[in-house]
């Protein structure tokens, strides 16, 4: 018996509309993710791996059309455009919500209805938020078993009246009777395909595709596209950001959090091994980060995910052995290539592929043979957080930790420095909202070099008008005295030498980098005034044991710009002016004096 009547309420309307042939309300037990899994290794949905090399891990195969989030299907249907502001995709909520009832009529028939009720952070924790989320996809259930905590309890905390955010999914593919898969992964196709985003309703509605955010309705459309929202109406933050714990020789112990664009090394950061003897890195979180005030004045972070969605290419005992190590057991994989005695394989991964393989698509493929990529360049994990060895003691904390630092980045092989600190609060918010990323000419359809501004990280998980979201930035920043405000950092570890060669080393050796942050969190730390905020010198930057990066180098990680940056504050303009009269008159002052500085 459902105490909570909105829910009840609201799982009846979904199933007259949706027409499931069954009714099922997840427990969240571990028999009941063993079951559904078995049921779709049986449906030909799940491939087992070799469990005695990879225990309790599956990998499914999802269709080509459906292998990442898809922006442009992506929509936050406020009442007013302007309040979704330039960079997300609106559409009037009325209008589509009746495009969606049409495609929702019927859409779960020969299907069961699955009821996940679910917490994002830790149950009672102060900061976390219940969820519940509808859907006709057992995949989507036990993924959502390993990204957020589901079941009964969560129910319990939910009691009568409590409040959740209702999240709507559909694969979008009725069966008819006697019909099944037939181990094809089910989805609509892209037109019919929305990821949808009701702010002022606070809810979500899904429908045509089975994979990752676009479908585990937890991680981006709530924890963030509805979470920015909420937080703004509540005084928090929900950001686009990695958690970790850094401790020094001295047993000194401080928390980081960092916003950096899909792609640029997040999950592989917040899992850093240190290569600086005596120092420790711990991972809270590798994703989202939900902060709030204490009475101390400080900010206290939590991690709303239970789990690791990770990009399996690139993974590698190099770039990230903490999360190897991770992946060995309790993972799903989707879309990597399976070797011939059951392993998994990928690109980068670190070794050649051991003769044939199955590739993402169910082909055979061969090294060298002329196919495209054996695993889809977007191929994931879904790993339990508790399995990652270098996940912190508190990282459940309900309190959550407190944050020292923020730190920005992206890709910029030029013109930005290595790390440099910002002088303000303010300061420190215009360096989030010019976060940028240089992309590829066959990434994104732009000519080779352009940067891709992603403010904040936030781009495309910003639930509002982005001109606000930085206006809220400045406003947080009065809402403590500045010592307790944690300090803001730009950090690039991408920097190249005009032929092409990286200039850092990056991975474990950007503790380094993390060390001088620390310092710099207590006002230590040798740092120069330049015109772009304060510096390391180049000898601030412990490069103890660390071969193959000359004071030159150093030098050049190190060196303001002057004509890189001139010529960065003309893009700037052109990337606020998109944001017309609501980007905020205390960036533009910012920009100003940056401008003054460095002529
Ligand atoms: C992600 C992303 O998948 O940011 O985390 O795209
Ligand atoms: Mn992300």
């Amino acid at each position: 018996m459902i105490k909570n009547k909105k829910l009840a309420k609201w799982v009846e309307e979904t199933a007259a509309m949706t027409s499931p042939d069954h009714i099922y309300w997840c427990d969240g037990s571990k028999e009941e993710y063993d079951r559904l899994v078995k049921q779709m290794v049986d449906e030909g949905l799940a491939t087992p791996l070799n469990q005695k090399q990879l225990p309790g891990c599956y990998l499914f195969r999802s269709d080509p059309s459906d292998v990442a989030r898809i922006e442009n299907r992506t929509y936050i249907a406020s009442r007013s455009p302007d309040d979704a502001g330039p960079t997300n995709n609106w559409i009037d909520p009325r209008e589509l919500k009746a495009v969606m009832k049409g495609l929702y009529r019927g859409c779960m028939k020969g299907r069961t209805l699955y009821v996940i009720p679910f917490s994002m952070g830790p149950i009672g924790s102060p900061i976390s938020k219940i969820g519940v989320e509808i859907t006709d996809s057992p995949y989507v259930v036990v993924n959502m078993h390993i990204m957020t905590r589901v079941g009964s309890t969560v129910l319990e905390a939910l009691g009568e009246k409590g409040e959740f955010v209702p999240c709507l999914h559909s694969v979008g593919k009725p069966l008819e009777p006697g019909q099944n898969d037939n181990g094809v992964w089910p989805c609509a196709p892209i037109e019919k395909k929305y990821i949808s985003h009701f702010p002022e309703e606070r809810m979500i509605w899904s429908y045509g595709s089975g994979y990752g955010g676009n479908a585990l309705l937890g991680k981006k459309c709530l924890a963030l596209r509805i979470a920015s929202v909420i937080a703004r109406e509540e005084g928090w933050l929900a950001e686009h950001m990695l958690i970790l714990g850094i401790t020094d020789p001295e047993g000194q112990k401080k928390y980081i959090a960092g916003a950096f664009p899909s792609a640029c090394g997040k999950t592989n950061l917040a899992m850093l091994i240190p290569t600086i003897p005596g120092w420790k890195v711990e991972c809270v979180g590798d994703d989202i980060a939900w902060m709030k005030f204490r009475k101390d004045g400080r900010l206290y972070a939590i991690n709303p995910e239970a789990g690791f969605f990770g990009v399996a290419p690139g993974t590698s005992m190099q770039s990230n052995p903490n999360a190897m190590n991770a992946i060995c057991r309790n993972t799903i994989y989707t879309n990597v290539a399976l070797t011939g005695d059951g392993d998994v394989w990928w690109e980068g991964i670190g070794y050649k592929a051991p003769g044939k393989l199955i590739d993402w698509t169910g082909k055979e493929w061969e090294d060298g043979k002329g196919a495209g990529p054996a695993a889809h360049p977007n191929a994931r994990f879904t790993a339990p957080a508790r399995q990652c060895r270098g996940i912190d003691p508190a990282w459940e904390d309900p309190a959550g930790v407190p944050i020292s630092a923020f730190l920005f980045g992206g890709r910029r092989p030029s013109t930005i420095p290595l790390v440099h600190q910002s002088y303000t609060w303010n300061h420190g918010v215009f360096l989030g909202s010019i976060v940028g990323s240089e992309v590829t000419a066959a990434a994104l359809d732009l000519a080779a070099g352009t940067v891709r501004r992603d403010p904040f990280a936030m781009l495309p998980f910003c639930g509002y008008h982005m001109g606000d979201y930085f206006k809220y930035w400045v406003d947080i920043g009065k809402k403590a005295p500045a010592d307790k405000l944690p300090k803001i950092f730009y950090v690039n570890w991408f920097r190249k030498t005009a032929d092409g060669k990286w200039l850092w080393p990056g991975y474990g050796e950007n503790s380094r980098v993390l060390k001088w942050i620390f310092e710099r969190c207590d006002n230590k730390g040798t740092a120069v005034e330049t015109p772009i905020g304060y510096m390391p010198s180049v000898d601030a930057i412990d490069r103890t044991g660390l071969s193959g990066i000359s004071d030159a180098d150093m030098e050049e990680l190190l060196a303001v710009d002057r004509e890189g940056w001139l010529k960065e504050i003309g893009l700037i303009k052109e990337h606020y002016a998109k944001f017309g009269s609501r980007l905020p008159k205390e960036l533009y002052d910012e920009l100003a004096a940056l401008e003054k500085r460095l002529s």
